[in-house]
């Protein structure tokens, strides 16, 4: 477990060193703040990007060797072989721009913009379509329920993605260090009143007790090598900045389960009429 207090890359990498901080004037250490939030963010989704993206070349690249082979070899294919390759080298090809177009939407959306009423559930499908393929060569179930009646909240949508992206990939971590006969993520949304609420549960090695108060610090990491300690840090500062809270609850399959409540968009609105 590394600590907050002794880890070097604290200034050298993202954050800014103590005494400069120090003479720096609030509103400069808080836009220094939100952007090593976000060059930390970039990196984790680059690491997700680059493999998602490699999956499809990984097939491209097979599939066209093949028919080179067969072709230097003498013995090409037949034209209905030919024409099925091609088709999958296309489909290849629109898994990619897919998940292209998927990044735009994303990256577009990283300047500051006013919360809109948004569906978390479309949220969720979004980050699933990201991770998805990350997850399976992990050998990680994703079991989804979805209430279809869920109502809007108040936020910014790629940044309620980025909160899950980051429940997500904690959980895979999670799942990478123990072994279990079934790997499983969970996530779940429903109503609560006028409460909208998502839980990202796994079954990997859990939180112990000790360490629950700590998880949500900044640069608090128990990973030795690809942590930053920073994902929950952000994913807390997001969902408050939305008037929502997250908590670890307990979990019958000795897992984590992370708890995200949102006040609902017409609660918002109710309580603007008050105000
Ligand atoms: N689902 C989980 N199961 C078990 N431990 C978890 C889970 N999610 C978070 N943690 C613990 O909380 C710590 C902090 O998580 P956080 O996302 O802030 O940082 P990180 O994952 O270590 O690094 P980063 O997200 O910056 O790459 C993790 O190092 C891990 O010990
Ligand atoms: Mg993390």
């Amino acid at each position: 477990m590394r600590d907050i207090e002794m880890d070097s890359r604290r200034d050298v990498s993202i954050g800014m060193p103590e005494d400069s901080r120090a003479r720096k004037p609030q509103r400069e250490v808080l836009e220094w703040d939100e952007q090593a939030e976000r060059m930390a963010s970039l990196g984790r989704i680059a690491t997700g990007i680059a493999h998602e993206i490699n999956q499809p070349l990984n097939s491209l690249k097979v599939i066209a060797d093949s028919m080179l082979y067969w072709h230097r070899k003498g013995k090409p294919a037949d034209i209905e072989k030919i024409m099925e390759n091609v088709s999958r080298i296309s489909a290849q090809a629109d898994r990619i721009n897919d998940i292209i177009q998927h990044i735009r939407t994303f990256v577009r959306n990283q300047t500051p913009v006013d919360p809109r009423p948004c569906q978390v559930n479309v949220a969720v499908e979004g980050a699933l379509a990201l991770l998805g393929s990350q997850l399976s060569s992990h050998g990680i179930v994703v079991k989804t329920c979805l209430d279809p009646s869920l109502t809007q909240i108040l936020a910014v949508s790629n940044r309620l993605e980025e909160v899950i992206i980051n429940l997500v990939v904690n959980a895979m971590h999670a799942l990478d260090s123990v072994e279990r006969l079934e790997k499983r993520i969970c996530i779940s949304t429903r109503q609560a009143g006028s409460r909208v609420i998502l839980e990202v549960e796994d079954n990997g090695c859990g939180i112990g007790e000790e360490l629950r108060g700590r998880i949500f610090e900044p640069f608090f990491t128990t990973k030795p090598i690809e942590g930053m300690g920073l994902g929950l840090s952000i994913v807390h500062s997001v969902v408050t900045s939305f008037q929502g809270c997250i908590d670890t609850v307990a979990n019958a399959d000795c897992g984590a389960t992370f708890r995200v409540t949102f006040p609902t968009y017409a609660g918002h609105a109710g309580e603007g009429a008050q105000g």
